[in-house]
């Protein structure tokens, strides 16, 4: 579906993540047809580029994407401009206002405005700003649609202030905040596969499952993000954000349509039931990790203290395992154990729900075996599946064995794969805010974080600390926060 005509303005226009991804996935819509004809593209920076300049740099950054179809670019090409601002003295910003308008005119675009903020978190209140005074933001004749990237905020405080900043301008049905992980395809199959089969929701709760894992764990390491990952640590940066967002899909209840509304409705309830950390025993909830040098795919790797950028004392961790608990009938005694870090042994994100063991095994006396609980696997990247563990009779004498049953989400499917930020642009152009956070979910999850946060940034926070060899699968310390049954059948995070 195509969009309405629009002029994007994408801020930080010459920086990576336009270069990396906006560039490239903006093509993609065009090739798509997702992209109306009339719609420009206005990349805003600080350098004095000329529109000339700007297009050269953008055909570079399909190259560099590994584009090979290049024989739409010429027509995309004439829609891209450039325009030099400097937003923290608001220099060419009426500059930038009359460009806007004058495309609109000649374009018969109808005023609707996407500004996509591809700049650093710490830009966004001032470029907000900037946009409100100049009129900007105003949506009387189409729409001015934000966007923004996580973070939003550092704890909650930063949060609300952030918010408030936006808000003097953007009303909440402008803002578009970003999390990349509803954009995967496997994430928005969680919705499908609990609401759409019949036979799934019935076991899904209290009564038929034990515990739910999500694991998002990474081999890179902190890459060159020294500054930004300083700050943040693994809870700010995987937590606050996408975890809470896989959390929120396994445990939320059906909502009564697919719509934005509704379904953001239902995950605020769950962030609303999150049972809070008690104070001063978080180790019964929570461990932290930071790499050491280890190999990774027969590759020696640093220390996270030796990576370029990192102090030598630094106490930031990289790993974090936590146990979290859902107040409400559904999952009243359900463990969810949230995992992430980096320079683990493999890339993976998954979500495996460990159902209960069956009541009584009436082959336990004949057989002595311990019959596994079943395993329901939601396998989100790099492999794409679905995977169901059951038990069957091996062929010949009674003898029980483990099978895996496999859904390939890929299987039978010819659709080039595209990358998240080309579903994220699509939903923003349509207005469609089903997977973007809305402001009440994101105080929600500082809420609750921030207490944790506070009490490990306490003074003797590389204490808490568990020192993990890159390559391994994170501290063997996260045993201590596992229940009984996790221990017991084998299925540590
Ligand atoms: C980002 C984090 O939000 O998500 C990164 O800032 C992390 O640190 C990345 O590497 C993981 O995303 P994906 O899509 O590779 O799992």
């Amino acid at each position: 579906r195509a969009g309405p005509p629009c002029v994007v303005v994408v801020f930080g226009a010459t920086g990576d993540l336009t270069f990396r991804k906006l560039f490239p996935s903006l093509y993609d819509l065009h090739c798509l047809g997702s992209l109306d004809s009339r719609s420009c593209i206005v990349g805003v920076g600080r350098s004095a580029l000329d529109h000339a300049a700007f297009r050269e740099r953008m055909r570079e950054s399909l190259t560099q994407a590994g584009v090979e179809d290049l024989s739409r670019w010429d027509d995309l090409a004439a829609r891209l401009y450039y325009c030099s601002v400097d937003v923290d003295t608001g220099t060419g910003m009426d500059a930038l206002h009359a460009l806007c308008n004058e495309l609109d005119t000649a374009r018969q675009i109808g005023g609707n405005r996407l500004y996509y903020l591809a700049v650093p978190p710490t830009a966004y209140e001032t470029i907000a700003t900037r946009l409100g005074q100049a009129g900007m933001a105003s949506e009387a004749q189409g729409f001015a649609r934000i966007v923004i990237e996580k973070p939003f905020g550092s704890d909650l405080v930063t949060a609300k202030a952030l918010d408030a900043a936006i808000h003097q301008h953007f009303t909440e049905h402008q803002v578009f905040r970003i999390d990349h992980y509803l954009a995967k395809e496997t994430v928005q199959n969680i919705m499908v596969l609990r609401f759409a089969n019949a036979i799934f929701e019935p076991l899904w709760d209290r009564r038929y499952i034990d515990h739910v894992r999500i694991t998002a764990a990474e081999s890179l390491g902190v890459e060159h993000r020294a500054a930004f990952y300083e700050q943040a640590g693994v809870l700010r940066d995987m937590f606050q954000n996408h975890m809470m967002q896989l959390l929120a899909l396994c445990a939320m209840e059906p909502p009564s349509q697919f719509e934005a509304e509704l379904v953001r409705d239902e995950k605020t309830k769950v962030y609303r039931a999150l049972r809070p950390f008690p104070v001063g025993r978080l180790n019964e909830h929570l461990v932290l990790g930071q790499y050491g040098a280890g190999m990774i795919d027969d590759r020696k790797v640093p220390a996270y203290v030796d990576e370029p950028g990192v102090p030598a004392d630094s106490a930031t961790p990289t790993y974090a395992c936590m146990k979290v608990f859902i107040d409400n009938w559904r999952w009243q005694g359900v463990p969810f154990y949230l995992v992430s870090g980096k320079r683990l042994r493999r890339k993976h994100t998954e979500i495996v729900v460990k159902f209960k063991e069956v009541p009584y095994s009436m082959f336990r006396k004949v057989l002595g075996e311990h019959i596994s609980a079943n395993t329901l696997i939601l396998s989100i990247q790099p492999r794409e599946e679905v995977i169901l563990t059951f038990q069957t009779k091996l062929p010949g004498p009674m003898c029980l064995r483990t099978v895996r049953m496999e859904f390939d989400y890929n299987a039978g499917v010819k659709r080039p794969k595209t990358d998240a930020y080309v579903k994220v642009l699509q939903d923003v152009l349509l207005g469609d805010q089903t997977l973007f956070w809305r402001q009440d979910s994101v105080e929600l999850c500082w809420g609750f974080l921030t207490p944790i946060l506070q009490e490990c940034d306490c003074p003797d926070k590389a204490e808490r600390l568990y020192l993990y060899r890159a390559g391994s699968d994170g501290p063997q310390e996260v045993r201590h926060i596992l229940s009984p049954a996790t221990m017991q059948h084998g299925t540590t995070p």
